[in-house]
């Protein structure tokens, strides 16, 4: 794997699955993070003293970053570029291989809230691939970037 060679590799119905269920809770960004958040770090507590104590600027940070990443999912080339600087960013602030399976699953609790009944099993599947790729690219990237 090199840094030009995208690792993001879901299927057009997972592309789908993921489009559709973003759209529902587009309108409702910064309710998503704000929630996501509060599972995070009610899960990990740990992990609450790598971010500011305000918490407002990172939640519009990630509810932009999430529009852009499923906006960009066919310019997969570009999107997995800039996860790779995001994730050397992400090593410099002293986040960890292991963060990313707890942010995952924190980001899939909140949307499974969001969605409600309407949130399926393989929606979680296609949502679990793309932060599994998202992960792998941003890795790349703090590998890149070196230990602290
Ligand atoms: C799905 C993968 C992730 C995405 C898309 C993402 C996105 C972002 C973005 C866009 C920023 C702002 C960067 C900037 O200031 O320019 C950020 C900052 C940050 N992220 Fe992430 N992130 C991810 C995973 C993680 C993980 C696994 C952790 C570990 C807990 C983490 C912790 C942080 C911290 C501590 C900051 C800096 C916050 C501050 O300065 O207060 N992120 N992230």
């Amino acid at each position: 794997m090199t840094r030009d060679q995208p690792v993001l590799a879901l299927s057009d119905s997972d592309v789908r699955l993921v489009r559709d269920s973003f759209e529902h809770v587009s309108m409702d960004l910064v309710p998503l993070a704000a929630d996501f958040y509060e599972i995070l770090f009610r899960k990990n507590a740990e992990l609450r003293a790598l971010f500011a104590d305000d918490l407002g600027p990172q939640v519009a940070k990630l509810a932009h970053t999430l529009s852009f990443a499923v906006a960009q999912l066919e310019q997969r080339e570009t999107l997995h570029r800039d996860l790779v600087t995001l994730g050397a960013l992400h090593q410099e602030k002293g986040v960890e291989t292991a963060h990313y399976d707890a942010v995952a699953d924190a980001l899939v609790a909140a949307l499974a809230r969001s969605l409600g009944a309407g949130w399926e099993p393989r929606i979680e599947l296609a949502w679990r691939k793309l932060l599994k790729a998202v992960g792998a690219s941003m890795l790349l990237g703090a590998q890149e970037a070196g230990p602290g």
